[in-house]
């Protein structure tokens, strides 16, 4: 075991600083008020290599570690969620999605250029009545011979006006239940989806989230993922590693409140002296750091333990519930070191504070990780 970063994550490490502190810190208080999506961003980071980090070169990809994407998914998040939830969905949902369980004419199509950052993917499971429950699927797929007819609203869609490729799961067989629950790839400028409602958010403002309707949308019997009722497994396998990057987010947005709060510390004076000086500020910070660092080394476990391609599914949701409970307590103390100051946007972290909320709500709350911990553990 041991515990130092390899030359090649500390030059990917530098790569993601240097773009997130060059590149999104600049701009990053403009997008957050505008609601402005990040669609210059997308681009950059496929340039980067950072849309599909972990995908083959074979088919567009950068072919790292799931280190790797952790270390890339930290710096981002330290500034900027909105761009780092949409590399997440692509890299964690949409091409591990594609890749491990694709056809080869579904990868040639579909993940060379989502994977290459050409193009950007969605993923297409909750609705106005399935969040948790994700096996309440009410959009149905019809099937009519040599292809699908899909109508149903999806809700909360990460990338969804800016995405091109959609993975959509929908009920081909009501009386099955999860078991009758489909994935498939449907083109977003297929005729008949809609994209509708954006939401106006507390946090990650700019990111990109809408509803998405579908009406007598017919999607080829080529772009059913796996097979027929595969859908369900393939939503909870691909969340299960999911996880694993919302989880670096948070341990981003923690570690970057953090660096501020420590920074600000150094510089304000309070009582004659810099406020590091005084105790009450000392214990914040060092329950900050012991906090952070338990977070990575959990967040760093389940990423290795997906590349030694053993079991993740119960370490990536500990990771997740974790890395978002310190992202939460952090921001809220760093904004407490601000004082009045942290209360704006100039400083940063307030935006950090609302940003770390959603890292217990998206890709499954922290009571469904709950849930995912305790059935493993007692199964
Ligand atoms: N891997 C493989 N199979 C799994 C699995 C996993 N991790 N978890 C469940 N399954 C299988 C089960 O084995 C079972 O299969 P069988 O019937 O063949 O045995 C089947 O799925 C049903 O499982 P459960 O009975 O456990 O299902 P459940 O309804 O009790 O609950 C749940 C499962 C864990 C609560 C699940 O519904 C869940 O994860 N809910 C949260 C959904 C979620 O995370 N949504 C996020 C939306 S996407 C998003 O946020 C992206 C974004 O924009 C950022």
């Amino acid at each position: 075991m041991h515990f130092e970063l390899t030359e090649e994550h500390k030059m990917i490490q530098k790569a993601a600083r240097d773009f997130a502190q060059n590149e999104l810190l600049p701009g990053v208080i403009e997008r957050d008020a505008n609601m402005t999506p990040p669609l210059e961003f997308h681009k950059k980071l496929g340039e980067l290599g950072f849309m599909g980090m972990m995908v083959s070169p074979d088919y567009g990809g950068s072919g790292l570690d799931t280190i790797s994407y952790i270390i890339a998914m930290e710096e981002i998040s330290k500034v900027d969620n909105s761009v780092s939830v949409a590399m997440s969905v692509n890299n964690s949902l949409v091409c591990w999605g594609l890749e491990t369980y694709g056809t080869e004419e579904q990868k040639q199509k579909y993940l060379v250029p989502l994977a290459s950052g050409q193009q950007l993917g969605a993923f297409l499971l909750s609705e106005p009545e399935a969040g948790s429950d994700a096996t309440q699927q009410r959009t149905v797929a019809e099937d009519k011979g040599d292809h699908f007819v899909i109508n149903g609203t999806k809700n909360w869609i990460t990338n969804g006006s800016s995405a091109q490729i959609y993975l959509v799961m929908a009920q081909t067989n009501p009386e099955l239940g999860h078991k009758g629950i489909t994935a498939f790839i449907v083109e977003k400028d297929t005729e008949g989806v809609q994209v509708a409602q954006k939401e106006r958010k507390m946090g990650i403002r700019s990111s990109d989230t809408h509803s998405i309707t579908f009406s007598d949308v017919k999607v080829p019997k080529e772009n059913v993922i796996n097979e027929v009722g595969f859908g369900f497994k393939f939503a909870m396998k691909t969340l299960a590693g999911g996880r694993i990057g919302i989880a670096a987010q948070a341990l981003g947005i923690a570690a970057g409140a953090y660096e501020l709060a420590l920074k600000y510390s150094k510089e304000r004076k309070a009582f004659g002296k810099e406020i590091s000086k005084h105790q009450a500020i000392q214990f914040k910070l060092a329950d900050m750091a012991t906090e952070i660092e338990a977070a990575r080394l959990m967040v760093h476990k389940a990423g290795w333990l997906k590349d030694q391609k053993m079991d993740y599914n119960m370490a990536s949701a500990m990771a997740k519930l974790y890395a978002s409970e310190v992202a939460m307590k952090t921001t809220v103390e760093a904004v407490q070191v601000h004082g009045g100051y942290g209360y704006v946007a100039e400083y940063h972290v307030e935006r950090l504070m609302r940003d770390a909320k959603i890292t217990q709500i998206y890709e499954g709350t922290s009571e469904i990780q709950r849930v995912v911990i305790a059935r493993s553990i007692l199964q």
